[in-house]
């Protein structure tokens, strides 16, 4: 038998209690005087997946404090397994917390019931995922008419804002294209464009260039910058060091918690533009 210690047992060494609030206090300073009100406040959120027998199976969120305020441009980063997609689908009202306390634009998720979470969801979230999720049988232009089409918006008005979304992400001349018609690069901008269509507070994504070669990924990270230059809160995952440099915070999580959470050197120039 091996006397090496195993993976459980060396993660099992380390201090694992959370860091609290007040522990990234420095960051919390500078997003209080960069940005706007909050609009994702976590306290202690927790995610266990259970087996069907009942006992836990994982605890992928383990008590997460986390503020991110208007106009955020924010990287979630952190090893495979580390709870980012948890966390993501958690911000996302895909899910809800086993503990703790998630206010989304002020509002406690816990007090409303899956109808209004996901009417409220719709309004206040655009996520964009990785693999694109658009729909084949439809055309560009209705796949981004689909959220307007569950907020019972008529017809006319979601096919001028579906245009105006697809104009923003300089797909205005594919309207009638299919999916499968179009490059990865061009079916992510479909996707973000049906993320914006309902005019969200946040725009979510889970590694939006996962799929896509560096140049286009390239593209639609210049397409974020545009928009959180016009203010657009914006939550993304990346595994890449080279993007999150182009946001203005990074969150390390490990081992679902957060790691560290600190300004990027383009987020602390905005900060202190003379330091
Ligand atoms: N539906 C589920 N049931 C059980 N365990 C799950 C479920 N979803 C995720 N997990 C576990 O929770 C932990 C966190 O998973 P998560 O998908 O959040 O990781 P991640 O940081 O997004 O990883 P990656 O970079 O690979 O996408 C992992 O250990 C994973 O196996
Ligand atoms: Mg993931």
């Amino acid at each position: 038998m091996s006397t090496e210690p195993n993976a459980h047992a060396i993660a099992e060494s380390e201090p694992e209690t959370p860091a609290g609030p007040g522990a990234f206090a420095e960051t919390e300073r500078l997003c209080a005087g960069l940005y706007g009100r909050p609009v994702v406040e976590l306290t202690g959120v927790e995610k266990t997946y259970y087996k069907p027998d009942g006992s836990v199976m994982v605890q992928a969120l383990r008590g997460v404090d986390l503020t991110i305020r208007e106009g955020e441009y924010v990287a979630i980063m952190g090893a495979s397994g580390s709870g980012k997609s948890t966390l993501m689908n958690m911000l996302g009202c895909l899910d809800r917390p086993s503990a703790g306390i998630y206010l989304l634009d002020g509002k406690n998720a816990r007090d409303m019931d899956d109808e209004s979470l996901s009417k409220f969801r719709g309004e206040k979230i655009g996520f964009v995922f990785q693999a694109f999720n658009l729909i084949p049988q439809l055309t560009v232009e209705e796949n981004v008419e689909v959220p307007l089409f569950y907020q019972s918006k008529p017809a006319k008005e979601r096919k001028s804002r579906s245009e105006k979304s697809l104009g923003l992400v300089g797909l205005g001349d594919r309207l009638d294209h299919r999916p499968r018609e179009l490059s990865g690069g061009q079916q992510q901008r479909v996707a973000i464009a049906r993320a914006l269509v309902t005019d969200p507070v946040i725009l979510m994504a889970d590694e939006p260039t996962g799929n896509l070669d560096s140049k286009t990924g390239a593209s639609i990270l210049k397409l974020f910058e545009q928009l959180h230059a016009k203010g657009m809160t914006i939550i993304m995952v990346t595994h890449d060091d080279d993007i999150a440099e182009h946001c203005e915070r990074i969150v390390r999580l490990r081992d679902g918690l957060v790691e560290s959470d600190a300004m990027t050197a383009l987020g602390r120039s905005r900060a202190e533009p003379n330091g």
